[in-house]
């Protein structure tokens, strides 16, 4: 059954196109882009592929469409590049692709229990549907897996996380006994669920008591100052930990709590870092001197940018469908050889 908003929106997409109107998207807070070179399509327009984020002001997410924006030069599509937090906009920018008569969508939704209406919505208006980062689930929890999707192999990433920690606490001489670890998670969101499963995983492997790692639920809004209050609520709670590890979802669940250490003047040295993405923890490890933030693993933007973007437009203009599912993987940075492995990555 169709909600409401869902269902004013489409009337208001139905009198806006009764009357001609050309630009709908007039509320979208990142506009469109469209490539300047390239082949039309049959009659003049190119090809048009939407690529909605649930944030526009994540770097990973900017990567992403900067890799994006470079597969339409290069195809000679236009892309349409939109920012979609909330259920609400997920529909309207949906239909605001219809009306441009967009062929295909690559979507990381800001919900995944969203997955039973996005899919609907996408047959509805004809538009194929490529899913990035965040996979659809339905009604049972369980991944829509009939839906083509491209994410990290979560878990894997995670364990890369937990063994870099484990690695720097033997090299630093810690005791896993005198240490606190500080997790920044989500567990509705279940690529966090896994990466955190990981990492804990690997931590425990190493011989870290599982009653000494503290989480706490990062929320709906997952930003830095989000992940640095929802941080200080386990410092202030376990002020008698002097050494911390941190890990979380992605590198700004771990710059929260970095920042939060920094807060309550707990040394660099005293705090292990390790993020996911690399695209905002690099800042931290390009200042002159170390902070808590240690060390990241890199995923490839360009992949989930570039591949899914090319892949919709060749399924698209092509008929070659993409593969259902594709799992990506990552390599640790750290102030060592960050340089050079985000050079490969086009970085
Ligand atoms: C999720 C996270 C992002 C990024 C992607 C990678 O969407 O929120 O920060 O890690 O996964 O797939």
């Amino acid at each position: 059954m169709m909600n409401r908003p869902f269902c004013l929106s489409l009337i208001l997409a139905v009198g806006l196109l009764a009357l001609g109107c050309g630009s709908p998207s007039s509320s979208s807070t990142t506009g469109s882009t469209t490539a300047s070179t390239g082949t039309p399509e049959k009659g003049g327009e190119k090809v048009k592929i939407g690529f909605l984020v649930k944030s526009a002001t994540e770097n990973w997410f900017q990567m992403e469409w900067k890799f994006a924006q470079e597969a339409a030069d290069k195809d000679g599509f236009e892309l349409i590049k939109l920012e979609v937090k909330d259920a609400e906009r997920v529909q309207a920018e949906l239909d605001n692709l219809g009306i441009k008569g967009a062929k295909g969508v690559v979507i990381c939704t800001p919900d995944q229990q969203l997955g039973p209406a996005i899919v609907a919505k996408a047959k509805e208006l004809n538009l194929k549907l490529l899913t990035v980062d965040d996979r659809l689930v339905g009604p049972d929890g369980k991944p829509l897996t009939d839906v083509h999707h491209l994410g990290i192999s979560a878990f894997d990433i995670g364990v890369k996380v937990g063994e870099a920690i484990a690695e720097e606490m033997k090299k630093r001489g810690w005791k896993p006994e005198e240490v606190g670890a500080c997790v920044v998670t989500h567990d509705q969101l279940d690529t966090t669920k896994q990466r955190v499963l990981g990492s804990i995983d690997a931590l425990k492997k190493a011989g870290f008591p599982e009653a000494k790692i503290f989480k706490v639920d990062w929320g709906n809004t997952q930003d830095i100052p989000g992940a640095k209050d929802a941080a200080a609520i386990i410092l202030g709670q376990h002020s008698e930990i002097k050494k911390w590890v941190a890990f979380s979802t992605n590198d700004d669940g771990v710059l929260g709590i970095v920042r939060a250490t920094e807060d309550r003047q707990i040394p660099a040295e005293d705090v292990i870092g390790v993020g996911i993405n690399g695209t905002s923890g690099v800042d931290d490890l390009k200042k002159d001197k170390p902070t808590g933030f240690f060390a990241s693993i890199l995923l490839s933007p360009k992949k989930h940018g570039y591949d899914t973007a090319h892949m919709m437009f060749e399924w698209v203009s092509a008929g070659k469908e993409p593969p259902m599912e594709t799992w990506t993987s990552g390599t640790l940075i750290t102030r060592d050889n960050f340089k050079e492995e985000m050079a490969k990555e086009g970085m």
